[in-house]
């Protein structure tokens, strides 16, 4: 949220207030947008009344009453037409690769393009790196205070003539028990270069592709920052904005 409000100012020269967040699931940008300033409002869109439901339950509960009133939760398709000029669309967490060729990709990034405000932004994220298209398997321990947890990461298939994958995530806890595929997803493997033509094809100005430097131990440092070349690594992310 720090890097979308510095590049809005940056790329703008003016605060961003309206923030669109797609494929919104538990509407945690949502939440996290209004409650920074009083003058911000958030517009979540998603198909599945459940998870929304769940977002009101839990994450806009968390809110103050004056925030929470600036978050709107819409039960919707992305693809539909959009009343509101948001200064920021954003699709982050990959799920816009659920849209899995040129056609319906490149409607959905001009259906953005046609709701943003006249200087509003399109901001999303991308991953890949060779080990992308490999089927693998990554376990990660996760622990904090309360709890402990691994979670894995499953590349199950990948089929190169389509760039169709499928991937998982389970979770195994301290106490034995599972939770197998407790999430799904059908994608296409998209690369950068088909992403930027897309936003270019869909009417976009300026792409810029947002890419981590590395600290003193060799790891990604967590700052991302306008790049035009990068190296050819095992896996990586990175953020672009597309400008109207
Ligand atoms: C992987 S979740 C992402 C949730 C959230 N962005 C996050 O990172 O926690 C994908 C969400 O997209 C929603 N979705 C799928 N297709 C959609 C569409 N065409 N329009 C709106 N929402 C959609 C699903 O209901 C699901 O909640």
């Amino acid at each position: 949220m720090d890097f979308l409000e510095r590049h809005f100012q940056l790329l703008r020269g003016r605060p961003a207030r309206l923030l669109r967040e797609d494929f919104c699931g538990t509407a945690a940008v949502c939440c996290e947008w209004a409650g920074r300033h009083r003058q911000n409002r958030a517009v979540g869109v998603d198909l599945d009344p459940d998870v929304l439901e769940w977002g009101r339950r839990n994450t806009l509960s968390r809110l103050s009453r004056a925030a929470a009133k600036r978050v709107e939760l819409r039960v919707g398709n992305v693809v539909d037409a959009d009343p509101d000029r948001p200064d920021i669309v954003a699709a982050m967490n990959f799920s816009y690769w659920l849209f899995q060729d040129r056609a319906t990709l490149r409607q959905y990034f001009s259906g953005v393009r046609e709701a943003l405000a006249e200087d509003g932004l399109f901001f999303l994220d991308a991953y890949g790196g060779y080990d992308a298209f490999r089927e693998i398997v990554e376990e990660r321990e996760i622990a904090d205070d309360e709890d402990s947890f691994t979670y894995t990461w499953e590349q199950a298939s990948y089929n190169p003539i389509t760039g169709a994958m499928t991937c998982h995530i389970h979770f195994a806890f301290a106490d034995g028990s599972r939770l197998d595929r407790a999430f799904s997803y059908d994608w296409r493997l998209w690369t950068l270069p088909e992403i930027r033509e897309l936003l270019a094809e869909a009417g976009f100005g300026r792409v810029t592709c947002y890419w981590q430097g590395w600290d003193a131990n060799g790891e990604a440092d967590g700052i991302f920052e306008p790049a035009e070349q990068a190296d050819a690594d095992a896996g990586w992310i990175c953020y672009l904005s597309a400008e109207k």
